[in-house]
């Protein structure tokens, strides 16, 4: 939809706007331009529709609409859905906002009945609403492609069942992983991601129509029906509270900010465990792009733009603060700039993950590279320490004696386990043979046997728990 579209409907009143009474002179058509929000809001065309049957229906069951106008709004609302849906209803700049354009594309179809429409409610709650159920909605779709990530890592747990990695700290070599133990942790980060939604979903899940304007209405409406024709949970109990706040908005922000941080972790990792210098990935050749003047290149650009895209959900969230910030009480038209954050948010997020997924799926890490590698970077020195501590060695007095042991590999460009037991010996007198049954890396791993460690053993009960959890 351009602001360009600028065609008038044929209807004598079209020109008029819907709160027109009380001007004398038209709006100015550059203020059209600035003001209004169809170029954005359009995409509430569906819940708005939904919020307005629901609406209707509560007027109908009070007995302000009569059944006969009931089923002429329902039918005449069900119509401009379809006229949606096909791309034929068409747009006016001087309509002003989605509620605008839904209104008098009924009140164009079935005539005075659907003046009624807008009967005991404002644009004010109206547009509260319908953002509500959007985020509801949206909320729901992220949450699926979270749990596909998460199976996809599952997944992964299976197809690298033994690989072990280096752990990082500081980007240096730490400590001998499983590849599960890593893939498992993305799924605690998801996981945690997809409560933070759900604790979120509660507080958008909240009817806000009906508080009108901002002080309720004389109409003696059911506010209950509306809320359960809506699925919504409960009816927000504050008017004024209704029509200020966008607090649901920014917690929904929060949530997807965090969930850009998740997956831009993830790409930050994968870029550079796929560089020449790693080797650990295999990305598949349909994620990456070419480049137009080095023709060797196999560039991470997807993974590159998934760690891009999270600045602007970052963003976002900045701009719904900012906006929010220094407004008083209650509805003020800053508030219509909270559409484009919020819609750009989730779009962003779920674009994020409909890639994510299959890279997750398709990436392959190079076992037999990584098994080599994993000679290197004395990652066996701490699993050597608590050895000596488990003999009875202070922690500190252990920590240095494998230091110097780890010096004297690194002297003579040798693992830990080349040393001999004369040379363990030259540090510490009291080594013998079974010094060699703890170091390397899979004698590593199996040590790390504490709850929430890396040992086989351990990482297999949390898989189990996250297979058990993820059953669909
Ligand atoms: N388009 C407006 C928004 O998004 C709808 C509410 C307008 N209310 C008003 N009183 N002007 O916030």
């Amino acid at each position: 939809m351009s602001k360009k579209s600028t065609k008038q409907n044929d209807n004598d009143n079209d020109n008029k706007k819907a709160w027109s009474g009380v001007f004398t002179e038209s709006m100015d058509r550059r203020v059209e331009l600035f003001t209004e929000s169809i170029t954005f809001d359009y995409r509430l065309y569906e819940v708005d529709i939904r919020v307005s049957i629901a609406h209707a229906r509560m007027l109908c069951d009070v007995g302000i609409l009569s059944k006969a106008e009931f089923n002429a709004i329902e039918k005449g609302l069900r119509e401009i859905k379809a006229s949606f849906k096909s791309g034929k209803f068409e747009f006016h700049i001087d309509l002003e906002d989605i509620h605008m354009h839904i209104e008098r594309a009924l009140i164009n179809k079935i005539g005075d009945v659907g003046r009624k429409l807008h009967t005991a409610r404002s644009r004010n709650d109206q547009v509260a609403t319908d953002l509500r159920l959007w985020i509801r909605e949206s909320i729901d779709a992220v949450d699926s492609a979270l749990v596909e990530l998460q199976q996809a890592f599952i997944a992964r747990c299976e197809s690298d069942a033994g690989v072990i990695l280096p752990a990082y700290t500081h980007t240096r070599r730490a400590q001998p992983v499983l590849a599960a133990h890593v893939w498992l942790a993305y799924c605690e980060k998801f996981e945690r991601d997809r409560e933070r939604l759900r604790e979120c979903r509660k507080r958008v899940n909240v009817l806000s129509l009906g508080t009108a304007a901002a002080a309720g209405t004389s109409i003696p409406i059911d506010r209950n029906k509306t809320a359960e024709y809506l699925k919504f949970d409960s009816v927000a109990a504050n008017s004024i509270d209704v029509s200020s706040d966008r607090d649901f908005v920014l917690d929904a922000a929060f949530c997807l900010v965090q969930i850009a941080i998740h997956t831009s972790t993830l790409a930050e990792e994968w870029i550079l465990w796929s560089t020449a210098e790693f080797n650990f990935i295999k990305l598949p050749q349909s994620f990456c792009t070419g480049s137009s003047i080095m023709p060797q290149k196999l560039n991470p650009d997807t993974l590159e733009l998934i760690r891009g895209k999270s600045a602007r959900v970052i963003g976002n969230l900045q701009t719904l603060c900012v906006l929010t910030k220094g407004l008083p009480l209650a509805y003020n038209r800053d508030l219509q700039e909270d559409k484009q954050p919020i819609f750009d948010s989730f779009e962003t997020i779920r674009s994020i993950l409909m890639v994510a997924v299959p890279l997750v799926e398709k990436a392959e890490l190079n076992h037999e590279l990584i098994k080599k590698q994993l000679n290197y970077g004395y990652t066996d020195a701490t699993t050597l320490m608590e050895f000596l501590i488990l003999q009875g060695v202070p922690q500190r007095t252990a920590h240095e004696i494998v230091g110097k042991l780890v010096r004297m590999a690194m002297d003579l460009s040798e693992p830990l386990s080349n040393l001999s037991l004369k040379q363990f010996r030259s540090v510490y007198e009291n080594f013998d043979n079974d010094v060699y049954k703890i170091l390397g890396a899979e004698s590593a791993i199996s040590a790390m046997k504490s709850y929430g460690g890396t040992s086989p053993e351990q990482v297999d009960l949390q898989l189990q728990r996250w297979k058990k959890k993820l059953r669909r």
